[in-house]
């Protein structure tokens, strides 16, 4: 099976669709590697490197004729680039799409009954972060914000003390700490600044800190998460005190990041002129959210410009502009999706893998997005309000995605129907052990009042074990994972005392089904553990 790697025409663009360190995982999955001349050369990659991994070096047509695309950016029809014509009918295109604002696009690809897969429509699953390259970029995208703020700030990020005196160090302000905000937060730390973050979701407060950054919070409690780990829109009363805590901001820092975004909404105007004009000359705002219309009210999207001394940074290209980086990680996530795909050996699209449903926007003619509405997310460190996500399938609001972790604290507390379905069937039990009459005959030849000693500690252990899972912050599972093992060797204990003993039955089923029980977690603990540790080895 073919698979083609084209030169990006889009201008500007330095990205190319996959590293060699990334394609040489298409060769291992079978793939015969066809890159266009020079497709790397924005990011550095030289074609003998292409050569070097076993793929061939091509022409545009040649790439584009494989019966697998990988792209950076949607193909082009333009008169400069056509190159949706090059692309076979029948063949898989792999790249952002962006179908919501591309619908010309989308239906050229429905009439070519070319199988589209969406990069920026991959579902925000925890099963599919690997393949998420809306959250490679952003991170990315957050560091390199940071290096541009500091390219046209006249002075250090750190504090110095030097023979000819003291340089303070610089104060910078996040807003909005998503995937984009985080990663700014720390690469402006590690450079040695004073940092500070705002969001309107609770749940990022841990993250924060723990990257060294102060959160700061307004008077008013009002809770930011939309669900699914995206935020809201806030109240009139929320964002007047938020204009108000970064009035007072805006004296003191010298860089502000923007961030915040909305799904599906403009970005919301949060840095307004005034504020912009309280800054220090030579401050510098670096407006992220540039290309949804600007957190900044003076943000000229893809542009710099100076306002009463101030620089707004509204660059729409952060990714780019690291594209030796960017494009590895790129292809590191197309590897994998490559890999949910079967490979070149049973490659085949399966509507039934969630990752594949999510992204595919065309497939034998039909449009096939936007998916079926996003399953519940998992359940959450801390209970957040019982609202619907407000714009389900991602790819529609066009926006990126969070962190596990995020999005594991910014869901629901595991439900409340749920707990009180369980806790209902428990007592229900328990009270037919205790009282009712066909009690004894499950009892299996021990007496009443030692099995029911049994079942009372077995239901109140479900619900501590409930309590802990849920109630723990996700950063802290990994631990927990290590007490769980513990605590499961001595259920394995326990359940070969019980599966031994004269009494059969059913303490000896409990027993054995205890035994299997602890076996799997204690099994599953250490394939997690291994495969974490994995990740950490060079
Ligand atoms: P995200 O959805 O992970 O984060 C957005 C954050 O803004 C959320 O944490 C949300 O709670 C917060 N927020 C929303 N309203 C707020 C408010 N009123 N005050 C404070 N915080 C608020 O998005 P991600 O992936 O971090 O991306 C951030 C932005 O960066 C997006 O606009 C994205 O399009 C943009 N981006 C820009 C790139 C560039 O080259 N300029 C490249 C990649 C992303």
């Amino acid at each position: 099976m073919n698979l083609g790697i084209p030169k990006e025409s889009h201008p500007g663009e330095r990205r190319v669709a996959a590293s060699p360190a990334a394609a040489s995982r298409f060769v291992e999955l079978g793939f015969d590697v066809t890159v266009e001349a020079g497709a790397g050369d924005g990011a550095s990659y030289p074609d003998k490197a292409f050569e070097a991994i076993g793929a061939k070096i091509g022409s545009k047509e040649d790439a584009f004729s494989a019966d697998v695309v990988l792209k950076v950016r949607a193909p082009r029809d333009e008169e400069d680039a056509r190159e949706l014509d090059l692309i076979r009918e029948g063949a898989t295109l792999v790249s952002y799409v962006f179908p919501a604002q591309n619908e010309a696009l989308v239906a050229s690809l429905q009439a070519r009954k070319i199988t589209t897969l969406a990069m920026d429509c991959v579902p925000r699953i925890t099963r599919a972060q690997k393949v998420d390259s809306l959250s490679s970029m952003a991170n990315i995208a957050g560091y390199r914000a940071v290096i541009e703020a500091a390219n046209e700030f006249g002075s250090f990020f750190t504090g110095q003390f030097t023979a000819a005196g003291k340089v303070p160090p610089a104060k910078v302000l996040v807003i909005g700490a998503g995937v984009a905000g985080l990663s700014a937060i720390g690469a402006a730390r590690g450079l040695g600044a004073i940092v500070r973050a705002f969001d309107t979701r609770e749940s990022v407060r841990d993250q924060i800190k723990s990257l060294g950054g102060e959160f700061l919070t307004v008077e008013i409690e009002e809770s930011g998460e939309g669900g699914g780990g995206y935020a809201k829109t806030m109240s009139k009363e929320f964002i007047d005190a938020e204009m108000a805590l970064f009035r007072e901001q805006a004296k003191e820092v010298d860089i502000v990041i923007t961030t915040a975004l909305i799904p599906g909404k403009p970005a919301p105007k949060l840095w307004l002129k005034d504020m912009v004009e309280a800054m220090k000359p030579g401050s510098v705002v670096v407006d992220m959210a540039a290309e949804q219309g600007g957190n900044c009210d003076l943000t000229e999207p893809g542009a710099r410009i100076v306002h009463d001394g101030v620089i707004v940074l509204g660059y729409t290209d952060m990714p780019s502009r690291m594209s030796t980086v960017a494009s590895d990680l790129y292809g590191t996530n197309l590897g994998h999706l490559l890999d949910e795909l079967g490979g070149a050996g049973s490659f085949s699209v399966d509507l039934e893998n969630d990752i594949i449903r999510g992204a595919i926007v065309t497939h034998g003619g039909e449009v096939l997005w936007p998916p079926p509405a996003a399953p519940e997310p998992s359940p959450a460190a801390k209970p957040a309000p019982k609202s619907a996500p407000e714009a389900a399938p991602r790819a529609a609001a066009a926006v990126a995605p969070k962190t596990a972790g995020a999005t594991a604290a910014a869901s629901d507390g595991g439900g409340f129907s749920a707990k009180a379905l369980i806790g209902l069937g428990l007592t229900a039990l328990w009270l037919w052990l205790r009282f009712g009459s066909g009690a004894d005959e499950a009892m299996g030849g021990g007496t009443k009042s030692e099995f029911l000693q049994h079942v009372t500690v077995f239901i109140l252990a479900c619900f501590v074990g409930w309590q802990v899972i849920w109630s723990v912050t996700a950063a802290l599972h990994t631990p927990l994972m290590s007490v769980t093992n513990a605590i499961s060797g001595i259920i394995v204990v326990g359940g070969l005392v019980l599966a031994n003993t004269e009494v059969k039955d059913t303490p000896a089923i409990i027993g054995a089904v205890a035994i299997l029980f602890a076996t799997i977690n204690i099994v599953g603990g250490f394939m997690v553990t291994r495969r974490m540790l994995r990740m950490f080895n060079k």
